[in-house]
């Protein structure tokens, strides 16, 4: 079921188009990635789903609500971790987290708070005014906030950018969880590597349009190759189109995710007692998102 569907969306600053056209859903119990370098527009349309920004043109659905008619009860099932840690410096975590509850109307949350402090590594903490905090709490804290009113759709905008490894896996781990629990989750990455391991769907934007998106697996597949690496005893001839280097006597190809290994195999002639060994590696997203934006070759 889709939590977050948009569809066509704009937004120009002045004469400026940041977002052009944009249009994806983000289905419960899935996490869906919005990869784009610098500039792309991932923040402004995080900011339009939040209503932090006006969009210019397009429409915005959360769990059937239209954005724009229903803007308080839609915003009641969204949790936000901002890319920028906005800080209450005199506040300490745990008045924060009973603060944040109240704009939900929940008065007496302090179960779930409790249980965010002690899952996000805050208990300890819970009595620090926010100036006290590490960077790495502070993110931990955005977190929890983002979560006191179990939220149906969380957006995380980079939560791992400039984290420690740490951190990184324990925010991992937190998604994963409430994936489980059929949280929609829509999350903004620099990290390719990272999109590869948790996205079930990305879309790959630059400029303000989405260039591709669909099954993480599946874009690699299309847009990517594997790599196959062929360790021989003696050398042989070869002059197969699909190869792209031979030194000594190991030769390496680039091998399309449509063609069968084996047929492969076959087209290279080769006596199977002369392979001493052989090695796949398989394409990434990293290759995936530069053969996308042109800076790189399938
Ligand atoms: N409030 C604003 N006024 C004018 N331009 C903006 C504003 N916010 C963002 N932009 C511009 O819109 C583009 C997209 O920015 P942003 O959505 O932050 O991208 P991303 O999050 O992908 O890095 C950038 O060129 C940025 O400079
Ligand atoms: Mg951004």
């Amino acid at each position: 079921m889709a939590i977050l569907k948009i569809e066509n969306l704009v937004k120009n600053y002045g004469s400026f188009q940041a977002v052009n056209k944009v249009s994806f859903a983000v289905h419960s119990g899935e996490i869906f990635g919005l990869l784009g370098p610098n500039g792309a527009g991932k923040t402004s349309i995080i900011s339009i789903i939040t209503t932090v920004e006006k969009p210019t043109a397009g429409s915005i659905t959360i769990n059937d609500m239209k954005l724009n008619q229903h803007e308080k009860k839609a915003k009641s099932i969204i949790g936000v971790v901002p890319q920028e840690i906005i800080t209450h410096g005199y506040f300490n975590v745990e008045e924060i987290l009973n603060f944040h509850s109240g704009y939900y109307g929940l008065i007496n949350n302090t179960v779930r708070i409790n249980e965010l402090m002690k899952k996000l590594e805050l208990w300890d903490h819970r009595h620090k005014r926010v100036r006290q905090l590490s960077g790495g709490m502070k993110r931990r804290l955005m977190i929890a906030k983002a979560l006191v009113h179990s939220p149906r759709l969380l957006l995380l905008d980079e939560p791992t950018a400039g984290v420690d490894v740490e951190l990184r896996y324990s925010i991992w781990q937190l998604v994963k969880e409430l994936k489980k629990m059929g949280v929609a989750i829509l999350f903004t990455t620099h990290y390719l590597e990272e999109a590869e391991q948790l996205c079930d769907r990305v879309a790959i934007i630059d400029k303000g349009q989405i260039q591709k998106q669909g099954e993480t697996t599946t874009l690699i597949q299309k847009l990517t190759s594997r790599h196959l690496t062929l360790i021989l005893k003696n050398k042989i001839e070869c002059s197969h189109p699909a190869l792209i280097n031979y030194q000594n006597n190991t030769l390496e190809f680039r091998v399309p995710y449509s063609k069968e290994m084996g047929k492969f195999l076959s087209e290279l002639n080769l006596q199977r007692e002369n392979i001493l060994d052989m090695k796949i590696r398989e394409g990434t997203l990293e290759e995936a998102f530069k053969y996308v934006l042109n800076q790189g070759e399938l």
